[in-house]
Parts: structure tokens; sequence; C-alpha cells
């Protein structure tokens, strides 16, 4: 028998998660933002959830063929474009569009020997400092690339570094706006916090908007506001069961380095989930957990393998719990509550994009296609 955590993958949250953001850009078309294995929750799993996107996006060659594989014949994009000249030859076989950002990609290009030109995304830096061309030499870039027979259409794209906070994303557009005014062809700017955030004001409209995060139902922009606030659900489950239950007298400790002291006799319940697993071994006593569909807290310090729990709001509510019981890490319990994977990476000091990519390999996937 495997260990009982498991990881659950939600088709109806995903196609929810992607209706929403067409609801706030009705006229932008999407990429579906897949890269990192589809935020952790694996590609083949999210394919079905979204495939009423216009195109995917991602950065890794081999995650592209794997969308080739499951029959998708729209647009893919590398968001970072190609990382050696060889990888052109795969663009053209694949029919991959591709970021350029750089010169030495240009060069590549040139000298790539094919008879099908390729769509590209010419990026910008427009205040990141991350990837793209500066502004001041943006317009040389694109002429550079508009003289080359390897090169069909030229888009242009820039990425925003403060979207989800007080900053905003205005400095940055006015700087693209002002490069790019005289330029054809189509925009792409805006990622998750944009796209929900931005969708109003913005002083450009993205042809194509690149949300990732919203459509795994995270918040862009949480503790701001939480995936509830924006209409978003959880698309993956972290669930395990109890493999024990403690009673403590008071002075009784729980776990490693004894961080968690009883003040009154207390039921612990043992999760069958550590950090081995992907949960982040900085939650610390007090991170919010699901028992059997009621809220409680993690105690002391997670391990290896397990965690422990305080079963004192299941004796509140009356709630029966013992070996076996459901425990949800985050996400969807089987009676219907939920609790955000944004919670539950704040408590580790990280965000939701992190707990998603880091669930370990040795947890089982499984993908519920049932409605939301
Ligand atoms: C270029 C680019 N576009 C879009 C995204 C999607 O971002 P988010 O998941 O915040 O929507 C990313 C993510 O880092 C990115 O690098």
């Amino acid at each position: 028998m495997p260990r009982p955590i498991q990881a659950t993958v939600h088709t109806a949250a995903l196609q929810h998660n992607l209706a929403r953001v067409r609801q706030s850009v009705p006229d932008a078309r999407v990429w579906a933002v897949v890269k990192a294995n589809a935020y952790g929750h694996g590609i083949e799993r999210v394919f079905e959830g979204l495939r009423g996107a216009d195109g995917f996006a991602l950065l890794d060659l081999a995650e592209a063929e794997r969308v080739r594989r499951l029959g998708w014949r729209g647009p893919i994009l590398l968001l970072e474009g190609v990382f050696e000249p060889r990888d052109l030859e795969l663009c053209s076989r694949l029919d991959l569009w591709h970021a350029v950002h750089c010169d030495e990609q240009i060069d590549m290009l040139a000298a790539h020997k094919t008879q099908q030109p390729q769509r590209v995304f010419l990026k910008m830096n427009s205040g990141m400092n991350r990837l793209g061309f500066t502004p001041e030499r943006y317009r040389s870039a694109w002429t550079r690339l508009n003289a080359l027979p390897q090169v069909d259409e030229i888009s242009l794209m820039t990425h925003f570094s403060d979207a989800d906070g007080p900053r905003g994303i205005a400095h940055q557009e006015e700087v693209f706006l002002h490069a790019t005014a005289d330029l054809p062809g189509e925009r792409s700017l805006a990622n998750s916090a944009a796209t929900l955030r931005h969708a109003d004001s913005a002083r450009i409209k993205s042809d194509w908007v690149r949300p990732g995060i919203v459509l795994y139902g995270s918040a862009p922009d949480f503790p701001e506001r939480s995936a509830a606030d924006w209409g978003l659900q959880p698309t993956l489950t972290l669930s395990s069961k109890l493999l024990a239950v403690q009673s403590l007298q008071p002075g009784d400790s729980v776990g490693y380095g004894s961080r968690f002291v009883a003040e009154q006799p207390l039921r612990v319940g043992v999760a069958a989930c550590g950090y081995a697993d992907g949960y982040p071994r900085l939650c610390d006593t007090g991170t919010p957990v699901l028992v059997n569909g009621v809220r409680t807290r993690l105690l002391g310090r997670v391990s290896m393998d397990m965690l422990m729990l305080d079963l004192t709001p299941l004796e509140q509510a009356g709630v029966p719990f013992g070996f076996g019981s459901e425990v949800t890490l985050w996400g969807r319990s089987s009676q219907g509550s939920s609790l955000s994977i944004d919670e539950v990476a704040r408590a580790a000091g990280t965000v939701g994009y992190e707990l998603m990519c880091a669930v370990a390999q040795r947890v089982n996937f499984a993908v519920d296609e049932g409605s939301p």
C-alpha cells in the first residue's frame, strides 16, 4: 500500500479559472502559462482543463514537445526563447513561437537554415531588469529581426515586475509605449496580476495575456485579496490521512525540538505528510490545516514524513476523528470546505507558486474530472 498522501488536480477548476481570466479581458487571447510542468500540476494533467486557451506558454523545449504530443496544434510560445542554435530546428519542426530577448538569439536566427519563417516575440526590458532589450536598443533589434528571411511576424512583449503590488504597471507601460508607439505587431504584456488588477486601467491592451498563477487558483496579490475574492477555485489539493492520535497532558510536548508544549489536555493527530512530500518545513504552530473538513492548526515542527495537528476544533464541533481521518493540507476537503494554498504559503514565508512547484515526486497524483 502506498502512503495515503495524494495530490489531486481539479480539471473543472482549471476551466473555471480560465473563464475568469476571459471575463477580465474578453478581447484578449490567452496564453495558458504551463511552464515548470504546469506549476507543478503536470502538463498532461492540466491539458484537458486548459485546452480552451488560445495557446500554451512555457520555457522548456521538452515541455513543448509534450504539449504537441497531447495533440495541441495551436500556438506554443517559448517565453525565454531558444538556448542554443539547434533549438531553432525544433521550433521549425514543432512550429513553436519564441521570445527573442538578446542579440545572441538574433545571431542564431540569422544563421538558421530554414524554409519556414518563424514567429517571434521581441522582449523589452521595460524596468524589471531580468530579460529583454533596453528601450534604447529595442528598435534596432526589431529592425534587425525584420530584415531576416528566417523571421515571419514580430510581436512585442514585456513583463511587469510590480503588477501585484502598490507600484503597479504605469511606469513600465510608459516606457514600453514610448519605445514602441509606431512599431507594428501584436502586444503581449499582462501576467496574472496585470490581467486581474489592471485590465481596466491599462493604457496598452494586451492582444495576448499571459496568466499563470490565477489559472491554478492562487491569488496573485494575496493577502491583499484572496483567491475567493477574485472568484478563483483551487486546482490542486494535497491531502493525506491520520496515522495516529495522541493524548497529551499539560506539559507534554510535540515533535522535534519540543517546539509546542500543551497547556491543557489535548488530542493530537499525526498526519502522513512531511517536508519530503513538499510541505514546507518552515510552517510552524498555527498553520491552518483541515481534518475531516474542519479547520484546525499545525502543532510543532514539520518532520520529514509526518506532521502533527490539534484536534480540539473537531472535538468542539462534535466531528468524529481517528486513524484514517482525512487531512487536507491545501485545496478541497471531501466535506466541501477548502483551504487556500496561499494561506499555507504565507505561513511558510513564501507564495503559492513555490508550494505548487515543490510537491515531491513521491506523492501520487490523481485527476478529478468532476464539476467544481
Ligand atoms: C514572461 C512571463 N509571462 C507570464 C508569466 C506568468 O506569471 P504569473 O504566474 O504571475 O501569471 C511569467 C511567470 O513568471 C513569465 O515569466
